[in-house]
């Protein structure tokens, strides 16, 4: 008997990224995504190209980049240059999917788009019609399905199947349901709607009540096979399923659930890293599967069981969420080669100016720890990439403080036309006497709402690893990060990285529906 196969739709891309803070420029999705591929996810959601140019971009250049690995979906609503949008952005994907929906919720209709069930259902299935104009694969999303009269969704969802929707995605979009509820929701839909048999159901839920992974396994036993989720549960508010629970726990009871993912689970961890390392949104360490604490052992008891039989407190092999890999150490003495071959292993590809770059980075940290570990050389990668295309470049920074004494920072910024610009400024501390300095060169208004310093391996020499973040005067959230074994330097370079994401964030917030 053939297994069912369960779809893996990861909106890190597009609903992640609407995690304050979190917004991504196009190289960090494009990095993204290539992980997503070798993660073998089905479907990448890549953007809303309406949204921004920048969203737009990374859909054309995601779907020009990953061939026919996944399909790469983009996100439109229920309007027609909204879906013009997305099918230009995705004319360079091999396979292409338009994601576009319509509220389908009392509260919805009523409150939000001002129309009626029946001029909702008439937007939806002209949506669909359009969209299949432009592409074979539409999906169609019914928002606030989880807030629904189930009569209306049932209607409005046969609707659109008959219009030509291949899958038909049922969100939780507020958090609201609870998983028998969800469950039964999606098995009336099974039995309900004429013509489910044709499209992939799809479910889509939101974790307001800490309950979007147990529901989206709720709507699996119920029928759906297609479940959307996002690395680390990062998404809007308090998040989406998290990829990584939904795969680990299908794949842990295939008592409960009779059903696959083609996840490569070994590829969860890196994939975490790397979503937490570019949006600078830590995981908590009691998360499921990838927290820091997730596989460790504190009390003695459970300990003493884990060393005599790793199943007594362990349900999952942390090797096969590719934990405890490799430990191979680096030192000044292992040469460009080693190094690229280290690079190649941790999969980073990059060309040969961008790798001369990395190699005086680890050079220079060799020479300073001595033993260079895959985290440090994930950070400077980090670290290189985030100089590309930058809009200030931190070129010097000196700076003294003492007590007594008074904290003083001299910087240089160089700017993309190659001016060079150097200001100095005093402060209560170092960090602060740096931001001064800086401000006073960038000129741009904003507030340090967060700064977090943390050790990227262990013992004293480690690399620093700062991220901060700063609200710009119109209220948007931005992320930077640094990486030294100074973390002074760090802050610096976290607080340039921030700027530059400000000084080139064109994003339209969408205020309204139409
Ligand atoms: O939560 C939601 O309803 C969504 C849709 C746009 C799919 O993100
Ligand atoms: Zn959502």
């Amino acid at each position: 008997m053939s297994i069912d196969r369960v779809r893996i739709f990861d909106t890190t891309l597009r609903d992640g990224e609407q995690s304050p803070g979190a917004s991504m420029n196009t190289e960090e999705k494009l990095e993204i995504a290539r992980q997503l591929v070798r993660l073998g996810v089905d479907v990448i959601e890549a953007g809303f190209p309406i949204s921004s140019p920048g969203d737009f971009e990374s859909v054309r250049r995601i779907g020009a980049e990953v061939g026919d690995a996944v399909t790469v979906c983009a996100l439109s609503r229920a309007i027609p240059k909204d879906i013009e949008a997305a099918a230009d952005a995705l004319a360079t994907a091999k396979r292409p999917r338009i994601h576009t929906g319509i509220g389908v919720s009392k509260s919805h209709l009523e409150d939000k788009l001002r129309i009626t069930e029946d001029e909702a259902l008439e937007r939806a299935v002209a949506a669909v019609k359009l969209a299949r104009t432009f592409v074979e694969d539409v999906e169609f999303y019914a928002e606030d399905a989880g807030r629904a009269e189930p009569a209306y969704l049932y209607r409005v969802i046969q609707a659109v199947i008959a219009a030509g929707a291949t899958v038909v995605n049922i969100p939780d979009t507020t958090g609201y349901a609870y998983p028998e509820v969800f469950g039964t929701l999606i098995g009336g839909l099974m039995e309900n709607v004429s013509g489910i048999e044709k499209a992939i159901v799809a479910v889509h839920c939101h974790n307001d009540l800490g309950m979007a992974t147990a529901n989206a396994l709720a709507g699996v036993k119920a029928g759906a096979r297609q479940v959307e989720c996002t690395i680390n549960g990062i998404g809007e508010r308090a998040g989406n399923t998290a990829l990584e629970e939904v795969v680990m726990a299908i794949k842990q009871r295939p008592d409960v659930f009779g059903v696959d993912t083609g996840i490569v689970t070994k590829e969860i961890t890196r994939t975490s890293k790397l979503v937490s390392s570019i949006t600078g949104i830590h995981v908590q360490p009691n998360k499921a599967i990838v927290g820091a604490n997730a596989f460790a052992h504190s009390s003695g008891i459970h300990q003493d069981g884990v060393l005599k039989e790793r199943s007594t407190y362990e349900i999952i092999d942390p090797v096969d969420v590719g934990l405890g890999g490799s430990s191979i150490v680096l030192t000044a003495r292992s040469g460009r080669h080693a190094l690229k071959h280290r690079l190649a292993e941790l999969t980073y590809e990059m060309p040969e100016a961008e790798f001369d770059r990395v190699y005086a980075a680890f050079l220079e940290l060799a020479d300073k720890k001595k033993e260079v570990y895959d985290e440090d050389l994930e950070a400077l990668v980090g670290e290189t990439e985030r100089t590309i295309n930058e809009v200030y470049h931190l070129a010097q920074i000196h700076f003294t403080s003492g007590e007594p004494g008074i904290p003083t920072a001299t910087v240089e910024l160089v700017t993309q036309e190659g001016e060079h610009l150097i200001d100095s400024s005093h402060g209560t501390g170092p960090v602060d006497a740096v931001y001064k300095a800086i401000n006073r060169i960038v000129d741009v208004d904003n507030d340090l709402t967060e700064f977090r310093v943390e050790a990227v391996t262990r013992g004293i020499d480690a690399l620093g690893e700062v991220t901060i973040r700063i609200k710009s005067a119109d209220g948007r959230i931005f992320t930077g990060r640094g990486a030294h074994s100074d973390i002074i330097v760090a802050s610096a370079k976290a607080y340039t990285n921030a700027l530059n994401r400000l000084l080139v964030s064109q994003k339209t917030t969408i205020t309204e529906e139409i």
